[in-house]
């Protein structure tokens, strides 16, 4: 992969959705390992990054996370991405580890240290190092936070977008509040392996009445026979995901059948598509479910050209 600085006229051309990529943007492309980490207020090299092992995300898993799309070394969603943690953090009573301003500033800059142009950041807060105790630490205990941004590589994720992806399907055994994006994602972690050891990308996790919740870290979408495109509420049961969120508004414009309920696992067998969609993501056509064939086994038009579109109807920071 080339990659160095980048003819500064480049910076004053539109990029290809007719946006001009910000100044900071001084690579045209980046080395393939992130190498910087943002830990509790100082910027560390990834090999002296550490936390604490009193940190309560460690000990409890009592901490939440956000992961958001970088493109063309802008912050995609980020404003929607920022409010769920906002929720997340109010759900579970931890104080913000600095203010969102602040937030924003330091994930713009280890994506500049790390000269990620398309990938992803990671923010992760916990409720901070205390002697372990099960309830919470003493008022005023700081929260603890961690930024990271590595490089995804757009053309692989094209690639694996045009072949699509083998879902399993396993029993939803998580707790009832997987609204909220936690860093306690055992459930998740099992199915997603699960799926990995079966030669699949995804596991749909499927509640008790046989009924499809989401993917282990993907939401779950089928389009029906008849052409509409359904997806779960997001009640208790799903998190409320911001590609979820953004394609929703994307359907509606462009016309397209839309309906929220939950959708059986017979049905999503019967699908004419499926598709799964996540920050990193985006849209992903999926063309297997438990070893039989979504339609015709291809991905479908209504998933690619959703894909297509989707970052029309995000918006850039
Ligand atoms: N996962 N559902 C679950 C369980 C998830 O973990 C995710 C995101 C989503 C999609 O949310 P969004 O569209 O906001 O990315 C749905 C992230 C990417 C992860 O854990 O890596």
């Amino acid at each position: 992969m080339k990659w160095g600085p980048v003819n500064p006229v480049r910076l004053l051309h539109k990029n290809w959705y007719g946006r001009r990529s910000p100044p900071w943007v001084f690579f045209r492309s980046e080395p393939p390992l992130s190498r910087v980490a943002y830990v509790n207020g100082r910027y560390l090299s990834r090999r002296d990054a550490s936390v604490n092992i009193e940190d309560r995300g460690y000990q409890f898993a009592d901490g939440v996370y956000e992961l958001c799309e970088v493109r063309e070394g802008r912050l995609i969603d980020e404003r929607r991405h920022i409010e769920r943690l906002r929720r997340s953090l109010n759900e579970l009573k931890i104080a913000w580890p600095l203010a969102p301003s602040a937030l924003a500033v330091v994930m713009r800059e280890t994506i500049r240290r790390n000269r990620v142009y398309n990938g992803i950041v990671y923010v992760q807060v916990t409720r901070g190092v205390a002697r372990r105790d099960h309830a919470f630490p003493p008022a005023g205990t700081p929260s603890s936070i961690v930024v990271t941004a590595r490089s995804l590589d757009p053309a692989a994720n094209e690639r694996l977008a045009a072949e699509g992806i083998a879902v399993i399907t396993v029993p939803d055994d998580r707790w009832s509040r997987v609204d909220i994006k936690t860093i306690a994602l055992l459930p998740n972690v099992l199915a997603k392996q699960s799926a990995r050891s079966q030669g699949a990308r995804e596991a749909w996790l499927v509640d008790q009445e046989g009924r499809v919740t989401e993917g282990s870290s993907t939401n779950a979408w089928i389009v029906t026979t008849d052409g509409k495109v359904v997806t779960r509420p997001a009640d208790n049961g799903i998190l409320r995901g911001i590609t979820r969120s953004v394609l929703i508004d994307a359907l509606k414009v462009q016309g397209l059948v839309f309906e929220e309920r939950a959708f059986s696992i017979t049905e999503a067998h019967a699908a004419r598509e499926a598709f799964v969609t996540a920050a990193s993501q985006i849209v992903m056509p999926v063309v297997r479910i438990d070893g039989r064939l979504v339609g015709d086994g291809k991905p479908g038009p209504v998933a690619t050209a959703l894909r297509r579109d989707f970052h029309r109807h995000a918006e850039w920071a």
